[in-house]
Formats: C-alpha cells, structure tokens, sequence
C-alpha cells in the first residue's frame, strides 16, 4: 500500500470508527427492499441494477424483477425477450443479459446457489471486484471490500486521500484500506453503512457534516477541506451523432421494427429502423432516411416532413435523432418485422425509441 495511506492507518482509531458507523448505520438505515432478507439473489440483482443507477429509480424496477424472476431458476429459464422487458428503462442493458448468463452458470455449475468464494463468483458474468465484495458482505457476511464511487468518495474523506478517484487503478488502494477497516464481527453492516454514510450525509457537494456519526474521525472534516474531496478528473464529453428515425406503419395499423445486434450499445433491444446521418452528403435527413429504408430494409415508404426530435445522452455518445412518420406502400421483402400495437407493449425499446413512439402517438 501507498507509505502515505498505511501511515494514516496506524494512527486511525479503527475499532471507535467501527462502532460509530456501525451503530448509526443500525439506527438510521433506509428500509429498503433488498434489506428485507439476506437472500444472496436478491443481494444481487439489486447490486447489479444500483450500479449506475439511483436507489429511487431502483426501488420499482426491483420489487417487479423479483415478482417477476424470484429465484435463481426462474430468471435462468426465463425467455431473454421478458428478462430485457423487465429492465426496459434502466438502461446499461449489458448487465441483465451478463446477470442472465452468470444466474444460468450459477444452477449449472453450483447447483442453483451463489457461490461464496471469491474465486468462484469472480468467475461469473458481469461479476466484478464491486459486485463480488457487496454480495460476499451482505449476503454472506465475508470481510471483503465493495469499493465503488460512493465508497471512495467517504473514504477519501476520512483518511484525506488526494488520489484521483476517476483512474482505474485508485480503487485498489479504497480496497486495501477497506481491508484495514472492515468490522470483521460485522462486515455486512460496514458495507452497507459506509454506503448509507455516501448516500444520506457524505453527499457529493454540500456534504452534511454537522448529522455525521463519524465527524469526529473525520481527517478532511479537521482539515477543513471536505468539499475539495474528492479528487476526481472530468471524462471526456460525449460525442454528439445526428441520426434520423422512422416510425413506420401500414395500412392494417402495424408496426415495422428491427431488432438491433447481439452485441454493443443497447444489444438484442428493439427499436423503429433508423441511421446515422451524413451531414456532408447535400441530401436533407428526409432523402437519406428514405433511401436508407429502400436500400438497407427493401421498405417503400411516403415519409412525413419532421415530426419531432428526441435527445438521449449515453455516457460516451448523444443521439439526436430526427424523427418521421412513414406509411409503408410495399415491403414484400423486408427483414423487419411486423407487430401490432399490442406485440408493441411486449418488447423491450431503449428510451429514446419509446420517446420516438411518443412522438408518433401525438402526430
Ligand atoms: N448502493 C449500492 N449498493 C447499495 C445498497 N446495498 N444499498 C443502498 N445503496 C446502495
């Protein structure tokens, strides 16, 4: 570990700062549905989904999942088209199809129960040095560190650590500290409580010293120096794209739609047929959409002058996308498929295309 960081530890009165946190955590925890029971399943799936995402935002998505996908043996058997539904809006969808791969490892390799080695479950899909700590912890009561954002930020706090935060290799100094400061009697609730502590009172900005149980273990609160911690250097902005959409119908009131690839952003996810434009092409979005749509899926269609736009921001991209309105005249070779409105409801689109349909719905 960092000279620095081991330094700060020595002097650190571990075991006071154990029982503050510890106890306050006890007291004043959320009540949450995933803290209902210890079932490890279930201690994942809401890792999993908390990841990237707000508890608030969380709190439907889960309860539905879980009346949904039970068990381990439900969400293995389950159809991917529901399990994707299900998680439809929360976005990152890449981790409910990892969450499907590694739940069907888990009752073909372990029987149907989640390992509890760190070996083991680091194996599984999707299953990284997070997830592996928080479901070892609270589920098994195992002392392993469950480091992300939240946790680096308080504990920067408390030990006044100045590594950047936003570089990979800073979590395993969080990870090598957490190690040093874990209850060993009682390492579910250390985690959960160092979470709580990031989530209610060791916010972002404005951190709420004055409420805070471990204030007085606190090295940036002594230094006075909370709010310049911590360290954590900007991402590169996201890449704006101008892309064009079409809403397309016949005459019997269905819908033409594509299933986007196995693999990349928004994998397996449907959506209305659409493309990036070429802004140096001379041609308006309107001619490349419709030749788009004759060339890449033998449609034929009378498009609408623009009907509306929708904005979605990914963490590395930003679709704009232009949207129209196509009344299909042939498309006796197309490869999209042909739903009606109420097969519509029964598959999983990203935000954006539920906007798009939005738009249509209002025309
Ligand atoms: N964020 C990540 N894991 C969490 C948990 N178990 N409870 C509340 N917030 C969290």
């Amino acid at each position: 570990m960092i000279n620095d960081v081991q330094n700060k530890l020595t002097s650190f009165p571990i075991q006071a700062f154990q029982q503050d946190l510890i106890n306050w955590y006890l007291a004043e925890k959320r009540d949450l549905p995933w803290r209902k029971d210890q079932d490890p399943y279930k201690v994942w799936v809401s890792e999993i989904m908390l990841q990237q995402t707000r508890v608030d935002t969380v709190i439907p998505y889960f309860n539905a999942f879980i009346t949904k996908f039970p068990t381990i043996t439900a969400l293995a058997d389950a159809d991917e088209e529901d399990v994707l539904k299900a998680w439809e809006g929360l976005g990152y969808y890449s981790r409910v199809r990892n969450l499907q791969a590694a739940v069907r490892e888990v009752k073909e390799t372990y029987g149907g129960k989640v390992p509890n080695s760190p070996e083991e479950i680091s194996k599984l899909k999707g299953v990284g040095p997070y997830t592996k700590g928080a479901i070892l912890s609270i589920a098994y009561n195992i002392p392993e560190p469950a480091v992300d954002g939240n946790v680096m930020r308080v504990l920067s706090r408390i030990l006044s650590i100045w590594e950047d935060i936003a570089k990979t290799k800073t979590r395993k100094i969080f990870e090598e500290v957490t190690y040093e400061l874990i209850s060993k009697e009682d390492p579910s609730s250390f985690n959960q409580a160092v979470m709580e502590l990031g989530a209610l009172i060791c916010t972002p900005t404005s951190p709420k010293c004055l409420l805070c149980p471990v204030r007085e273990h606190c090295t940036a609160f002594e230094e006075g120096v909370q709010a310049d911690l911590p360290i954590k250097s900007k991402k590169k902005k996201p890449k704006p794209l101008q892309m064009a959409a079409a809403v397309l119908y016949d005459n019997k009131g269905n819908f033409y739609i594509h299933k986007r690839p196995p693999a990349g952003l928004l994998a397996n996810l449907w959506e209305h047929p659409n493309l990036e434009l070429d802004s140096v092409s001379g041609k308006t979005y309107r001619e490349q959409l419709g030749e788009f749509l004759a060339t890449e899926y033998n449609i034929d269609a009378e498009l609408s002058e623009l009907s509306g736009t929708v904005q979605h921001v990914f963490s590395h991209l930003i679709w704009n996308i232009s949207v129209f309105i196509g009344k299909v005249k042939n498309a006796s070779d197309t490869q999209l498929i042909l739903v009606t409105e109420e097969e519509l409801q029964k598959y999983a689109f990203p935000v954006s295309h539920q906007k798009i349909y939005q738009i249509y719905k209002e025309s």
